[in-house]
């Protein structure tokens, strides 16, 4: 059951632009008005703006930048993903505690978000900057009964989610790179890192890592990362709510993946090629050994791998691998 603050801050959202008496709070969590009064004003120590006017009420008229679950839950309009929210101001790596969440049995939808990484982890054993109250990082745990093979799709799923949910909360479309990146103007905007716990051939649970960058300036960027990354906030120009992006990404992903289970990849497939910038385009795919294939892209399977048709015609299945444009 929320607390009384969070139902007194679920009403507020529900109402934007309207006054709603201490009485009406009061009667529908059952308080009394000084409880609310007193809720009211914890809320403006956390940093919200309410206008507070006698006989008429209270409306909210501005959210601090925050990402608390009490933030999070309070527009969040799923079932499941995000409803069990484990947050600390400062963690090492969401994703680590994300695996020690799901070894303990932690359910599906269980999202792990923090203000700050101190150790925070990329794709191919790089870190992950996450400077603190500027993007959203974030591990969401599922537990899908898929065989190892499908587990890939889920990663492009959150890619698909993602771009859209920018799409609706910010207007900037932005394209996917293969596998899992997240691009604007050739700039990395999201990095989605997903890992898996397993069982023989069966996934135990599936740790899906997002770091976004949202309100990052120049400056928070170290120079190295700074000619080949942006955030929302370089883009449009005004900071942009997390809380919001958060809502719209879990509402986009746990609708994506119930599609995904009852009717397969098909829906997910057409939508991330069309999203995608490499298909189509002459790239040099690197793994982890240093090994190089140069071809052209065809496309993706139904495996999420990538297809590369090289000079001779034959056609390379990429499973894992940095990518280049080559024209
Ligand atoms: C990439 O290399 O592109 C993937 C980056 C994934 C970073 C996220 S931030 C939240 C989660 N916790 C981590 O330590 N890593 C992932």
């Amino acid at each position: 059951m929320p607390s009384t603050k969070a139902r007194i801050l679920m009403m507020l959202f529900e109402h934007p632009h309207q006054f709603i008496s201490g009485q009406e709070m009061s009667d529908a969590i059952g308080c009394s008005r000084t409880a609310v009064w007193k809720q009211i004003k914890e809320l403006e120590k956390d940093g919200y703006r309410i206008e507070s006017i006698p006989k008429k009420g209270y409306r909210l008229k501005g959210t601090p930048n925050r990402i608390s679950p009490e933030e999070i839950l309070a527009g969040l309009k799923t079932e499941i993903f995000g409803r069990h929210i484990v947050y600390e101001p400062s963690m090492p790596s969401t994703q680590k505690r994300a695996h020690h969440l799901a070894e303990d049995g932690a359910p599906e939808g269980t999202l792990v978000i923090s203000d700050e990484q101190t150790e925070g982890r990329g794709r191919l054993g790089r870190t992950w900057h996450s400077p603190k109250g500027t993007g959203i990082w974030m591990s969401l745990i599922l537990r899908p009964k898929l065989s190892l093979n499908k587990i890939p799709q889920l990663t492009l799923m959150t890619a698909v989610a993602i771009v859209k949910a920018i799409k609706v909360v910010t207007g900037i479309e932005c394209q996917i790179k293969w596998p899992n990146d997240i691009f604007y103007n050739g700039k990395k905007l999201v990095g989605i890192l997903t890992e898996l716990q397993a069982e023989e051939n069966q996934a135990k649970a599936v740790i899906i890592g997002m770091g976004m960058n949202v309100n990052l300036t120049e400056q928070d960027l170290p120079d190295d990362i700074k000619k080949i990354a942006t955030s929302i906030q370089m883009i449009t120009g005004k900071p942009c709510s997390r809380a919001h992006l958060i809502q719209d990404i879990m509402k986009q992903m746990e609708s994506f993946y119930h599609f995904y289970l009852e009717d397969g990849f098909g829906l997910i497939k057409t939508l991330w090629e069309t999203y995608a910038m490499n298909i189509g385009r002459i790239i040099t795919a690197r793994n982890v050994n240093g090994q190089v294939v140069k071809g052209l892209a065809r496309g993706i399977n139904d495996e999420g791998v990538l297809l590369l048709e090289d000079q001779e015609g034959r056609i390379h299945r990429i499973y894992s691998a940095d990518i280049e444009f080559n024209g």
